[in-house]
């Protein structure tokens, strides 16, 4: 048997990677695929108890290291409970963030380097990379109004950012895609959310 794709969507906060995720998951599924969808950090029992380290509490109940730690060890479970079973049955997997988000939150805002995050991830999921990695765009002041619609109940721990923090972390996941060309396709995100999602689609038609 074939082994299934794996498919990570990326970028800031409220640019709509959950309802990408979603209406992807269906648009999949309906053309037969068998499809996990699943997030990060989370999607094993594991992981889900260290979202809560992660998401919970003060802004600095961690520090930058112990946070990309954290993150990591989340992963790791997540991969060998979740991902790889998946795509090993054939699986096609959906992922709302992955070790990009690592490098681009924990690398750009926290100050751990790209070296020492892509080190982390080896040892913890022994470097699994996604096929795939799309970059969902929208600027800033677009992404801030929908996640003032999103949020107006409260935020948690990892969402209480400046909006200059938004802008520079939009800055680094663009540079690591750029880096990374063959993996990653960047989609803008402004357009109504079904236009969102052909676009998507459009990108995978040759594994489809
Ligand atoms: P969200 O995807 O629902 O916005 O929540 C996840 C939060 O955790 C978001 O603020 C990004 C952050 N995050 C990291 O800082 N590093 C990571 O590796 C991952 C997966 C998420």
């Amino acid at each position: 048997m074939n082994r299934g794709r794996f498919i990570t969507l990326e970028g800031g906060e409220g640019v709509g990677k959950s309802t990408q995720l979603r209406a992807l998951a269906a648009a999949l599924e309906a053309r037969g695929i068998d499809v996990v969808a699943t997030r990060e950090p989370g999607g094993s029992a594991g992981a889900e108890a260290i979202r809560s380290l992660l998401m919970e509490g003060n802004d600095d109940r961690w520090d930058a290291r112990s946070e990309a730690l954290l993150f990591a060890a989340a992963r790791a479970d997540h991969v060998a409970r979740t991902i790889r079973p998946a795509l090993e049955r054939g699986a096609w997997v959906l992922c709302d963030r992955f070790v990009d988000s690592s490098r681009a939150y924990q690398g750009g805002g926290g100050g751990i380097t790209d070296a020492d995050l892509l080190a982390l991830h080896g040892i913890g999921s022994q470097g699994l990379l996604p096929d795939r990695t799309f970059l969902l765009t929208l600027d800033t002041a677009e992404a801030a109004r929908r996640l003032a619609v999103r949020d107006a109940g409260g935020v948690d721990r990892m969402g209480s950012k400046p909006a200059d923090y938004q802008a520079r972390l939009a800055a680094r996941f663009a540079e690591i895609a750029a880096a990374e060309p063959d993996r990653w396709r960047t989609i803008d995100a402004r357009r109504p959310a079904d236009a969102v999602t052909a676009a998507i689609i459009a990108e995978l038609e040759s594994w489809l």
